[in-house]
């Protein structure tokens, strides 16, 4: 028996057994898909064409990106459109060897259309029922729009509890600057006596004070973005010490001019630092590549090597709220992949 020959960095970077733990649902509509359901359901988009739309997506800020968001989000209606939408992003994640997907969704957008909630999580929950079949765990949390008040998040809650089996956790999404974690804090409280897991967006745009917030306050397991942190050398430290997940989303960054260049990404000094980085893709459709973009990317933009790239893969399955046993056999088939069994 020869030992396998060492692959090259893409072919490994595309192939390793990963988990998505950052990837917005509404945020993996495609344009062709948004134009199908547009007609499908006789709603009106304002684009006269995919391609079109496409031109569209040439983003200033987080703003600038959410309103367009939004607006997609529009052609949503039925219970088979949210299936279409989250099975779409499922093969595509199965592809990228994306064997747990923990898949954030906003009620809110569709709720205040006068879609129902179980409409939502009815066809979102089947795709990831199905999922099941193509080798891919795939599990639900549902976010709270911070730009938004307390009381509708209270009130999305109670509309989703009838179907508390269905999420494993809330977070926390949506205009960060101006509206800090601890805006959710009551909100957060109950979520956390139910028994549910806790994320937050913080430290996308918005200052290290809010990564603080979303620990303390809110108490978050993972923190979502988390990137200006490294402008505090105590939360870097308090993020390494307590191993509190960062799901970091390279090309997201890069669109929302986080940072100007994919070189000038901190993802390197994070790992550097000890924190336990992931990397997702938060919105795919719209910021130009699903994961394995994401990786293949970022890896060439910055130098980063094999080693980061098991670290990488291991620290998504760590990150993840799956099971122990199941986080074992995650990282059994990592070490196959890169023959460390
Ligand atoms: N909703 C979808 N993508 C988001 C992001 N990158 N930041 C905050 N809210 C979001
Ligand atoms: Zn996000």
């Amino acid at each position: 028996m020869h030992p396998a020959p060492p692959r090259p960095l893409p072919a490994l970077l595309a192939a390793m057994p990963k988990a998505e733990l950052h990837i917005h649902i509404e945020g993996s509509l495609e344009p062709e898909l948004m134009f199908r359901l547009a007609q499908r359901n006789g709603v009106r988009l304002p684009y006269a064409s995919v391609e079109d739309l496409r031109k569209a997506y040439a983003f200033s800020n987080l703003q600038s990106f959410l309103d367009i968001y939004y607006a997609g989000a529009s052609v949503l209606v039925k219970e088979e459109d949210f299936y279409d939408m989250a099975w779409a992003y499922l093969q595509r994640a199965r592809h990228d060897n994306v064997l747990r997907a923990e898949i954030f969704f906003d009620p809110q957008t569709h709720t205040a259309r006068g879609v129902a909630m179980e409409t939502v999580i009815g066809g979102l929950y089947r795709a990831c029922q199905d999922a099941h079949n193509l080798g891919l765990d795939a599990e639900l949390i549902l976010c709270f729009l911070r730009h938004l008040s307390e009381e509708d998040a209270f009130d999305t809650l109670e509309q989703a509890l009838p179907f508390r089996d269905r999420f494993i956790g809330v977070g926390l999404d949506s205009s960060e600057v101006g509206h800090p974690p601890e805006k959710f804090a009551r909100v957060f409280a109950r979520c956390r006596q139910l028994g549910l897991h806790l994320v937050a967006h913080a430290g996308e745009e918005g200052p290290p004070e809010y990564v603080w917030s979303a620990l303390d306050v809110l108490k978050v397991e993972r923190v979502d973005h988390g990137v200006q942190s490294a402008k505090d050398p105590a939360l870097m430290k308090r993020l390494a010490q307590d191993r509190i997940p960062l799901t970091v989303c390279p090309l997201s960054n890069l669109k929302l001019r986080v940072v100007p260049t994919l070189e000038q990404h901190n993802l390197r000094a994070l790992l550097d630092a000890g924190l336990v980085a992931t990397v997702n893709s938060d919105d795919p459709a719209y910021f130009g590549g699903y994961i394995n973009a994401n990786f293949l990317q970022t890896f060439a933009a910055t130098g980063l090597d094999v080693r980061h790239a098991y670290l990488l893969a291991r620290n998504s399955f760590e990150a993840s709220f799956a099971e122990p046993s199941a986080k074992q056999r995650y990282i059994e088939r990592l070490d196959v992949e890169f023959n460390t069994a």
